[in-house]
């Protein structure tokens, strides 16, 4: 009896403490491999897209010596090592120049070079995105307006009407109105040469063809030359209304090149797809059939349209349509998963750990930093606050983005954003890699200055603490020209308990 109890007790330590390094089951590609449309690109900073990978994810340059390191796995099959890039990157910083195809194909993509409209882009910072996948702390890709990646001559690709289709896994949470975040198909010379050369989706609000209902971002086809969600290129479907600020959607496209494509969108989180288009090509002259080119765009347009932002994790494009079934088990495969934004260490000041913020001057005892409209505020939240509210007041601990014995905080319900003061007031901002932004997002914690709880100083401001101030929130010294900067109720205004957080 005790010895079955202890094998127990070991199966539940090894289950609650040490996260699998393999998911189960078919990965994305073992599934579309199954159904006879088999990858041939498989793109992921965060896991094998086939069981058996067991190769590199992506590679990573320093900014110290300009040397590069490529990033794997923790096992076959499993998840991205992320730890492998901070020991190299320690100290310095890094951005992602290369992200390798697990497919047999070796269609690599590298950063983009200029194009018909834009310049040679920049790689994306390595760690930007900080996000969980099987309870492993991995990186995403984040894309800023001028970042982007590609391959000009690939193997297998569809081109001139042959069929394919793709998926990504992206945010809501990053998106915007410009051209183009796109995956997929494009022409092999970074120009527009017309009607079809392009077979790509994309992600985002940008309403090429009016009307789209609602703010989006929606899941579009870009099939050159215009967004489309439907064969008339708006959407037929008033309740298409886009996905949302979803923390994690899957995006997929699937096209015969012929004479039908669709487009699915589902919560990467849960659930299933829903297909919000299947039918013709686009009436217009050009795209019936399809005539693309075969190269692999990741994060601008096919001529290199580069003012749009974006997040990717991982994508893949199949030779020939796959089935709608393979396409759910895909949907399937991609829940399992358990996109998130934090490990579950809740309530310390650990990286990894969900924590809230409250202030504890005498005031304000049920306040606590939260985002609001972008900027930083305190305000009450209570256990009946909605879920949004509370979200919005839950941060994710983070190594310092200057500095790793300090701290930074992500948001709760915007992977990829962080908290960083901007003439001395505080912001949620997307982390843009510049020194800057490290700098301005980094914060060194000691003892709360009224002898409470904690303070936090500012990293290049470091006689400068996180305070509110009339309910906005700043970096404040004790005194100062600035009225935020007032030495009065200082030392309670900069002292923060630390408490556990209020989204889970
Ligand atoms: O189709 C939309 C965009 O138009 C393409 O991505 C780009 O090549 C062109 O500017
Ligand atoms: O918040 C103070 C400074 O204001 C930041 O360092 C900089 O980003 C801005 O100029």
């Amino acid at each position: 009896m005790l010895a079955v109890l202890s094998v127990l007790a070991a199966v539940v330590a090894l289950a609650v403490g040490t996260p699998a390094a393999t998911a189960a089951g078919s990965l994305p590609c073992d599934v579309y491999a199954a159904a006879g449309t088999p990858c041939v690109a498989a793109h992921s900073l965060v896991r094998a897209l086939y069981s058996s990978y067991n190769g590199s994810l992506y590679q990573v340059q320093r900014a110290s010596d300009s040397a590069t390191a490529n990033i794997g796995l923790l096992a076959a099959g499993g998840y991205a090592n992320a730890a492998a890039q901070d020991s190299f990157c320690s100290g310095t910083t890094c951005i992602i120049t290369k992200i390798y195809d697990q497919s047999a194909r070796h269609n690599d993509l590298t950063v983009e070079g200029a194009g018909g409209a834009g310049a040679a882009d920049v790689g994306a910072p390595a760690d930007a995105l900080p996000v969980t996948v099987g309870g492993h702390q991995v990186y995403g890709l984040e894309i800023s307006a001028g970042m982007g990646y590609r391959d000009n001559s690939t193997s297998g690709v569809a081109t001139d009407g042959a069929a394919e289709g793709m998926y990504m896994v992206t945010s809501g949470t990053h998106v915007n109105g410009s051209c183009c975040f796109d995956y997929g198909n494009a022409e092999t010379n970074n120009k527009d040469t017309g009607n079809g050369h392009m077979d790509a989706i994309n992600f985002g609000t940008e309403c090429w063809f009016s009307p789209c209902y609602g703010q989006g971002p929606w899941v579009q086809a870009d099939l050159e030359n215009g967004l489309f969600q439907s064969d008339s290129g708006y959407s037929k479907n008033t309740s298409n209304t886009g996905t949302g600020s979803m923390p994690f959607v899957t995006a997929l496209l699937k096209n015969n090149g012929q004479d039908h494509f669709a487009l699915k969108y589902g919560n990467a989180q849960s659930g299933g797809l829903t297909t919000t288009y299947s039918g013709g090509e686009p009436t217009t002259s050009g795209y019936s059939p399809m005539h693309q080119e075969g190269a692999i765009v990741l994060g601008t347009g096919g001529d290199n349209s580069n003012g749009s932002i974006g997040s990717f994790f991982e994508g893949v494009m199949t030779s020939g349509i796959p089935t709608d079934a393979a396409d759910d088990s895909v949907q399937a495969n991609i829940v399992s998963v358990g996109y998130g934004g934090a490990t579950g260490s809740t309530g310390s000041l650990t990286a990894g750990s969900e924590i809230s913020l409250r202030a504890t001057t005498s005031c304000c005892t049920t306040d606590y930093i939260r985002h609001q409209n972008n900027a930083a505020v305190i305000s009450a939240i209570t256990s009946s606050s909605s879920t949004l509210d509370k979200s919005d007041a839950t941060w994710i601990v983070r190594r310092g983005l200057a500095d790793s014995s300090c701290y930074s905080f992500e948001s709760r319900n915007y992977p990829g954003d962080f908290l960083r003061h901007y003439n001395f007031q505080l912001y949620r901002q997307p982390m843009f890699g510049t020194t800057q932004f490290r700098q301005d997002a980094t914060f060194c914690a000691g003892t709360g200055k009224s002898g409470t709880g904690t303070s936090f100083a500012s990293y290049n401001y470091p006689t400068r603490y996180l305070r509110h101030y009339n309910y906005n929130v700043y970096i404040a010294s004790d005194g100062g020209s600035n009225t935020f900067d007032s030495a009065t109720s200082w030392t309670d205004d900069v002292s923060w308990a630390v408490t556990a957080p209020w989204a889970p």
